[in-house]
């Protein structure tokens, strides 16, 4: 089990990582204050992972309600949100009730957005349950909801307690939801941490056979990472922005196809390629870097195309970004491998032909 902190002041909480942590009381319990928590967690997760969580609590004399929310990014709505303040509600749960994030990234959103509205904050604690999770939406205090008209476009910064990340949970997720997480795993290698970048070149296959220390490695560097991103720039008034490589033009395909339709992962591996393709286009990485992230993604099985929207449509769905200012659009663009910037890009043209070069 490893240790990471994220430091922000008195708000600042551990990254607890291993294997097996779920079921550690000493690990949770110190971070449970009410007699009563809150579980939220959705249809596939609860049968495999909720009775360990619950017995964990037990162990303390803290009774678990559970909510239990249909599963899907279809789902990540204001109605499903509203499932969650009716249990809440309906159970009489107060200010200082615990809720715990009990899955994936929809769940981990929903659940800490929901947190941060009820009673206007409650204390919140993460438990991701797939790769994505443990090494990006679990960390950092992002918490949201979709709109039909943008991604995340409706939510709140709000921190949890607490990240209890068991890489156990990964035994049970399918292969696509795994290759949907190296998705952001890589980003961190590209955007800041080139000697990782290249660890995952050289340990992929075992990433994908899901080798247990390969994983515990991933996880924990992608966590280093993420922490000392969000330490130094929680809101992202700055550096954090870098952490949405890939994400304006990933976005605009979830929106575009309907969400759901192609995993998270697999649209920021998609739009990835794109930001590599423009970067190329304006003369900063040259040809050969893009056929090597290429080459990753591919090896993880991921997209290294976007969906074809058509480049009108992109350009639509990408004027909704939270990184629009004033109307003009900045795109996270690399400078090299290992790192990232955010660019205003004045000529749409070549924004165009980036996106016509890798989306048909
Ligand atoms: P997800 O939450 O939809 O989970 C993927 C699937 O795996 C779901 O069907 C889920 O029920 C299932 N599942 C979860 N854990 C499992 C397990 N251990 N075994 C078997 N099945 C399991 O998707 P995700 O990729 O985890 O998260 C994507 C979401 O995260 C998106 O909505 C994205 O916007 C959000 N996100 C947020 C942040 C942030 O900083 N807050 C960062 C990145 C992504
Ligand atoms: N996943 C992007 C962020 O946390 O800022």
């Amino acid at each position: 089990m490893q240790t990471l902190q994220v430091a922000l002041g008195d708000r600042s909480y551990p990254i607890h990582i291993g294997a097996g942590v779920l079921g550690m009381p000493e690990l949770l319990l110190p971070h449970v204050r009410s007699r009563k928590a809150v579980v939220v967690t959705n249809t596939t997760v609860a049968p495999l992972y909720l009775d360990r969580l619950r017995s964990t609590l037990e162990k303390g004399g803290i009774s678990v309600l559970p909510v239990i929310l249909p599963d899907g990014e279809q789902f990540k709505t204001w109605e499903t949100l509203n499932l969650i303040f009716d249990a809440l509600l309906g159970a009489r749960c107060e200010r200082s009730t615990t809720l715990i994030a009990l899955g994936g990234g929809v769940i981990g959103d929903m659940g800490g957005f929901a947190a941060a509205c009820y009673q206007r904050g409650m204390p919140f604690i993460q438990v991701p349950t797939t790769l994505l999770s443990l090494v990006d939406s679990s960390v950092g205090g992002k918490t949201a909801i979709n709109h039909p008209l943008g991604k995340n476009m409706i939510g709140a910064f709000y921190q949890p307690k607490l990240v209890l990340a068991d890489i156990s949970t990964l035994d049970t997720l399918p292969d696509r939801e795994l290759k949907a997480g190296l998705s952001e795993v890589i980003k961190y290698g590209l955007i800041r941490d080139p000697e990782f970048f290249v660890w995952l070149e050289a340990n992929l296959e075992k990433l994908l056979e899901r080798d247990r220390n390969a994983l515990a490695y991933a996880v924990h560097r992608s966590c280093a990472n993420k922490a000392d991103v969000v330490a130094a720039d929680e809101r992202e008034s700055g550096e954090r922005a870098l952490l949405n490589l890939g994400h304006t033009f990933g976005h605009a395909i979830e929106t575009g196809l309907g969400y759901g339709e192609w995993l998270h992962g697999e649209a920021v591996a998609g739009g990835t390629l794109i930001a590599a393709e423009l970067s190329c286009r304006l003369g900063w990485l040259n040809a050969g870097q893009v056929e090597r992230i290429e080459r990753l993604f591919a090896r993880a099985g991921l997209p290294v195309r976007g969906a074809a929207l058509g480049v009108a449509r992109y350009l639509d769905l990408m004027s909704h970004d939270k990184k629009v200012q004033d109307g003009r659009l900045r795109l996270v663009l690399l400078q090299d491998i290992g790192r990232a910037v955010v660019s205003e890009v004045a000529d749409s043209g070549l924004i165009g032909a980036a996106i016509e070069a890798r989306c048909t």
